[in-house]
């Protein structure tokens, strides 16, 4: 099978077309025939040579593919072979085919075109597990979305006010901020003109907001404690703006925060196996019903992986990009 691999750490040009064995079922598993991959901010960074796979993972990149299912192993129960699916990877997703244990894979929503569908299991499920299981985010209460403009922030964003729940996002520049208002963010931030904390706190009368959603890491920490209301939750999810931050406690403490950070690809299978059953059962409804929307930039041949990365990198993405082989 072909399938895009990585020739060395450095830049997208480290990509190439290689032609691999085609992956076989162990007990327990799934391949899969691939529709489309969703390229992520991970995906740079392995390629860069900063983010090795877990071990026992392909070598190749890709967390996410939709497709169809070509073949099972003799213990799955729940998938037939023509099932349409989406799958949760640990690495391996730019490929024509993928294995996958049963747990990670999906049904794509019904109404779904099977392409678009690749978007789904990074974002949905981080979604989930950050800004509902762990940062706890309930009908009513006030999120901040950093990235809304995003893969996981147009998913974020939609989420949060399927739930019931207000939204503050930042973006960058006022069409993709106004992009974010369409997808139903109450307040948006242009963060290239605007402070993210005073605007949190005009949405919210100066009481903070319950939620932080954050992939900006070091260089936005304390802002983001300062964002926070009473028993708010900050979740850390990337460090685009730095490993490091300076943090005076004393604002934690006022607020009795809570800071929390999370992986979702080095997970052990029984828990992300919990993140996907908890994802479907919470989300999929969403997804099926077309309250919540997979946000498409492109969707970019295997041929021309390169440019897919190139593309994310240079931030002018709104919403995923997609590869198909
Ligand atoms: N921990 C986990 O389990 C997990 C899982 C999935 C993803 N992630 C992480 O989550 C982050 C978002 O992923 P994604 O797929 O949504 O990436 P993405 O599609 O590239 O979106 C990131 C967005 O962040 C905004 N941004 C970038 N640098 C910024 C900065 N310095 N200040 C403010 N905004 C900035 C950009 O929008 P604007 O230019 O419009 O602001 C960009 O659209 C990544 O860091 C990724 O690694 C973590």
């Amino acid at each position: 099978m072909r399938a895009v691999t990585i020739s060395g750490a450095g830049p997208s040009g480290k990509l190439s077309i290689s032609s691999l064995n085609h992956p076989n079922a162990g007990q327990s598993d799934v391949v899969i025939t691939v529709a489309a991959a969703g390229v992520n901010r991970a995906d740079l960074l392995q390629r860069a040579g900063y983010y090795p796979p877990p071990a026992n993972a392909p070598d190749w990149p890709g967390l996410e593919i939709s497709g169809t299912v070509k073949r099972v192993g003799l213990g799955v129960s729940r998938w037939r072979v023509g099932d349409r699916v989406v799958a949760l990877l640990e690495g391996g997703g730019y490929a024509e085919e993928v294995v996958v244990r049963e747990t990670q894979v999906l049904p794509v929503p019904d109404g779904m075109d099977l392409v678009d569908a690749a978007a789904l299991p990074e974002a949905a499920c981080t979604v989930w597990s950050n800004l509902v299981d762990v940062g706890g985010l309930r009908a009513g209460e006030w999120a901040l979305v950093h990235g809304g403009s995003g893969g996981i922030g147009t998913t974020a964003i939609q989420v949060a006010k399927a739930l019931g729940a207000h939204v503050v996002t930042t973006a960058g520049g006022p069409e993709r901020a106004a992009r974010c208002a369409e997808l139903g963010a109450d307040v948006v931030v242009d963060h290239r003109r605007q402070d993210f904390v005073e605007e949190a706190l005009r949405a919210t009368d100066g009481r903070g907001v319950d939620v932080v959603l954050d992939l900006l890491g070091g260089g936005a920490l304390g802002d983001n404690v300062r964002s926070l209301a009473r028993g708010g939750r900050l979740v850390v999810i990337g460090m685009q703006q730095g490993r490091r931050g300076e943090l005076d406690l004393s604002a934690l403490l006022a607020r009795r925060g809570t800071i929390t950070g999370t992986l979702l690809r080095s997970r052990p299978p029984e828990e992300k196996a919990r993140i996907v059953a908890d994802t479907e059962q919470n989300l999929w409804p969403l997804f099926a019903s077309g309250q919540v929307r997979p946000v498409i930039h492109a969707r970019i041949p295997f041929s021309e992986a390169q440019s897919a990365h190139d593309l994310l990198e240079s931030g002018e993405a709104f919403g995923k990009v997609l590869l198909v082989p």
